[in-house]
């Protein structure tokens, strides 16, 4: 086994760093505050090759592995969780979706301009009535005589939805097949029939924009089909294997930075005629904190390690992806708790990051399967039990 990193690998986390400690961190707080989407970033982002990390060249992205893309999102959410959110659903769920199950006409028309940086994807699963249960959508494609489809229904929580111009949607072609009667589909939201909703106020990831997306009569093209028919609910899953190593890359980030504002704070901080950090119960948080956030990295790396060996020799890495993602969110949500605490009053203040860094945490538990749900899969894999 070798912990070294490559050149490569090296270089893009070097880039990546370099640009979220200049530009990302000096905005993050005001952008987080306003709730505004960070659109100068992303676009530079995408000129930095940030934006499709993984995607070869000849479609627009910067042709670099799994470990590389784990370390990039690592800097950037060190900086910003919400800059992350984005890079992470442009990155996995949209472009590495379509680069596993799209032809080659369908990556040049709608990877080429989203990993490039020129535009932005997004990925629409989960409807008003059913997140977690997923398969109980009622978004609707109906079949028509030339081979398209009319699509009618809703989405809800769309991240990136408000700027997104290509969606990759899942609806339901077959209601009685269930899981096997889903289909994706490539939506341009420039076309009559898709409509935005209002962009919802959140808790954390503020400078993310998210919204409900609704189709009426909307009208896929028959090359505008994502795989097979029925085949979607597949393609959803294994998509979201990969986007799970995204999330855990991003709460390690945010564990990070936690983490490090931790340790400074607990050298300079006096009381009782004594650094904080000196003290045994102080002591204690941070060897913990130091133990959580190094368990996560080296899960997250070993996720992005089983999903580059299934990219070459075939595959899942389902359960690898969903103990990477349990562990750093629910890492990242403690780390980021006692940071705060550790702060004392000027955790609570947004004088400084920390309290930020704990709204944000909350989300990674949440998006691409909560926490019970990524304990059903790990268990559901180990046991062979439903
Ligand atoms: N890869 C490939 N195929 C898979 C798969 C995987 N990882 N997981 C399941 N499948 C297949 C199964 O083999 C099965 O196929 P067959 O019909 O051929 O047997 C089919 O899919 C149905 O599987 P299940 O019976 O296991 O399905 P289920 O209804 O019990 O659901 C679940 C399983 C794990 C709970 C799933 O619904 C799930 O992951 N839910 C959470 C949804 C989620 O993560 N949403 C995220 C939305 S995106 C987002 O959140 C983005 C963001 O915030 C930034
Ligand atoms: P529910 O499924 O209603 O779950 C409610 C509670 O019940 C949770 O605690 C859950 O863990 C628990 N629960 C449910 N089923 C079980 C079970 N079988 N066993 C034990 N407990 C269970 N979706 C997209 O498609 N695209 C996006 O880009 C996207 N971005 C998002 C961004 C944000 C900021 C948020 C908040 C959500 C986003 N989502 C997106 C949706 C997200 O994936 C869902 O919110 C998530 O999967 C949970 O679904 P739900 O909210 O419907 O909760």
């Amino acid at each position: 086994m070798d912990f070294r990193f490559t050149e490569d690998q090296l270089s893009i986390q070097a880039i990546a760093r370099d640009f979220a400690q200049k530009r990302i961190a000096p905005v993050a707080a005001e952008f987080d505050h306003r709730g505004e989407f960070p659109l100068d970033n992303i676009r530079e982002m995408g000129q930095l090759g940030l934006m499709g990390i993984e995607v070869p060249a000849e479609y627009g992205g910067a042709g670099m592995d799994s470990i590389s893309y784990v370390l990039a999102m690592i800097e950037i959410a060190a900086a910003d969780c919400a800059h992350s959110t984005i890079m992470s659903v442009n990155n996995t769920l949209y472009c590495n979706g379509l680069l596993k199950f799209a032809t080659h006409e369908q990556k040049l028309r709608y990877v080429q301009p989203i990993a490039a940086g020129s535009a932005i994807g997004a990925f629409a699963l989960t409807e008003p009535q059913s997140g977690s249960d997923a398969t109980a959508m009622r978004c609707r494609g109906v079949k028509q005589a030339d081979g398209g489809y009319i699509v009618n229904g809703k989405k809800s929580w769309i991240t990136s939805g408000p700027v997104a111009k290509y969606i990759l949607l899942f609806a339901m072609t077959d209601p009685e097949k269930g899981a096997r009667g889903i289909t994706a589909f490539l939506i341009d939201t420039d076309r009559a029939g898709f409509h935005r909703g209002k962009t919802e106020p959140k808790l954390g990831i503020r400078a993310s924009a998210t919204c409900e997306i609704e189709f009426t009569d909307y009208r896929v093209e028959a090359d505008e089909v994502i795989g097979q028919e029925g085949e979607g609910f597949k393609i959803a899953m294994g998509v979201l294997d990969a986007g799970r190593i995204g999330i855990a890359s991003q709460a390690v980030g945010l564990a990070r930075a936690a983490y490090e504002a931790t340790i400074a704070y607990s050298q300079e901080r006096k009381a009782f005629g004594q650094s904080i950090g000196s003290f045994q119960m102080t002591q204690a948080k941070i060897a913990d904190m130091k133990c959580k956030l190094e368990a996560s990295w080296l899960l997250t790396l070993r996720a992005a390690w089983a999903k580059q060996q299934a990219q070459e020799n075939g595959g899942r890495f389902s359960t690898e992806a969903a103990v990477a993602k349990l562990t750093a969110s629910e890492s990242a949500m403690w780390i980021t708790h006692q940071a705060v605490q550790i702060h004392g009053g000027m955790g609570y203040s947004k004088e400084m990051p920390l309290e930020r860094y704990f709204r944000d945490a909350k989300i990674t538990e949440i998006y691409e399967g909560t926490s019970e749900i990524q304990r059903m899969v790990i268990a559901r894999n180990e046991t062979g039990l439903r």
